[in-house]
């Protein structure tokens, strides 16, 4: 990844620091982001935004793939948006002071709860999920004399070809409203007599860590043709168009992402000339990464403790974290690449598995990779890990979480504390008569 190199003592540096230095500072496993590279992919976002498609629309961060406070600051200090899609992530940016104008609340079962959070919070828009939950919003919104602005999630029914749990697009999800049984229009029709709701936009999104440009034209052109359809039928101009985030990254040197900026550029454009065509207004245009943002950002450090080699069969590494803070190979066989930290610059020599502490045999990180020799005590760092580790990292085994070490220019600072035993018992009770 372009945040990492190798330095004059063979140790593997990210941000311009020694990652043998983090370790001995933070203790391992230790999950590190670096700053500069995240800041960069905001702006190469953002900076497609304005030049391809004239301002006329935001970049959200899609906070569930690293949602910290500090993450927040950042993503407004890039001016970007944030989506949310719990009470507990919007929480985080309200802490965070992050400008509740930017901010779009997702979710397909947001709770009364949620809804009134959002709607004192005055956030940007609520992406309603179904009909059941647009006269929540809609009483909600009567009961605080508001009025909600929204979107609809909408089901474009595209394959993108990616993994089966990453999938949401399809027809068979959870997610939204389908097209082809005039459902989508329903709602929207249904939300036009509501007194206390305003329909503001169309929403889709098709899948994540998705390499073709493809996908996101059809889904635009689809996504228009039924704000044609809604404007034919209901006489309704929907001002914009949310295409969703899903834009695939590097996790192995075989994966060849396309350069963020193309999916803007690309989108554009077909939205621009469909505009044109179906003789309707150019939307406000919204995306929505999370991955690409932060992910090829950070990185995991761990300790190498037990080597098992088991004769013609395979080299167990086993490593001081696992799958308690990188779920990822356990849930979706996602395939990662690491270095020998502390010597960064060693041959590959051999074949092997790098396995977590967790008391599970699906607790992999990496299955069958090249690398150097190893022995305990030698510092591993797993790549790309910066999306959906931290966010989706679990106490599994009563393990307390990683801190989180943001890094800049040689500089590193926390930003998320290490868990400790205290943290793990915290809400714990024995109750009086047990
Ligand atoms: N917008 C919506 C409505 C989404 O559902 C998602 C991701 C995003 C944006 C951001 O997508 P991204 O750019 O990060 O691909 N836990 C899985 C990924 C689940 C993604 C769910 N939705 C993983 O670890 O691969």
């Amino acid at each position: 990844s372009d945040c990492l190199k190798t330095n004059e003592l063979g140790h593997l540096e990210i941000g311009g620091c020694d990652c043998t230095e983090l370790a001995r500072e933070y203790g391992t496993p230790l999950y590190v982001m670096d700053e500069g590279l995240i800041r960069g992919n905001c702006r190469a976002y953002k900076g497609a935004m304005d030049k391809y498609y004239g301002g006329n629309g935001m970049v959200l961060f899609a906070s569930k793939a690293f949602c910290t406070m500090a993450m927040c600051r950042i993503a407004q200090q890039e001016g970007l948006g944030l989506d949310v899609v719990s009470g507990g992530e919007l929480y985080t940016a309200l802490k965070a002071g992050f400008p509740m104008d930017r901010v779009y609340f997702h979710g397909n079962n947001k709770t009364i709860e949620e809804i009134e959070l959002a709607i004192d919070s005055d956030i940007k828009r609520i992406v309603v999920d179904n009909k059941e939950e647009l006269l929540k919003i809609n009483a909600v919104a009567a009961q605080k004399g508001k009025t909600a602005d929204v979107s609809f999630r909408i089901k474009p029914g595209i394959d993108a070809h990616t993994h089966d749990f990453v999938r949401t697009g399809q027809i068979d999800s959870k997610f939204g409203v389908a097209l082809e049984n005039g459902e989508a229009l329903e709602i929207v029709s249904m939300a036009c007599g509501l007194s206390n709701i305003r329909v503001a936009g169309v929403h889709c999104h098709i899948g994540s860590q998705i390499f073709d440009l493809k996908p996101f034209e059809l889904a635009a052109q689809v996504m228009l043709q039924f704000i044609a359809l809604v404007k034919e039928r209901l006489g309704l101009e929907i001002e914009e168009l949310n295409l969703g985030g899903g834009f695939g990254i590097k996790y192995i040197p075989q994966h060849d992402p396309i350069e963020y900026e193309s999916y803007i550029e690309s989108v554009s454009k077909t939205v621009r000339d469909l505009c044109e065509d179906m003789k309707i207004k150019q939307p406000f245009m919204v995306m929505e990464p999370g991955r690409s943002i932060v992910g090829p950002a950070g990185i995991t450090l761990y300790t190498v403790g037990a080597v098992k080699d088991i004769k013609d069969v395979r080299k167990y590494v086993s490593v001081d974290g696992g799958m308690c803070d990188n779920p990822r190979y356990a849930l979706y066989q996602s395939e990662y690449d690491s270095v020998l930290a502390n010597r960064a610059d060693a041959p590959k020599a051999q074949k092997l598995t790098v396995a977590g502490k967790c008391c599970e045999s699906g607790d992999i990180l990496i299955k069958d990779i090249h690398m150097p020799e190893i022995k305990e005590g030698d510092l591993l760092a797993v790549l790309a890990t910066g999306a959906y580790n931290y966010s989706m990292s679990s106490n599994y085994n009563r393990i307390p979480r990683p801190p989180v070490v943001l890094v800049k220019d040689g500089r590193y600072r926390l930003i998320v504390k290490r868990e400790d035993f205290e943290d793990i018992i915290r809400n714990d009770i024995i109750p009086e008569d047990l």
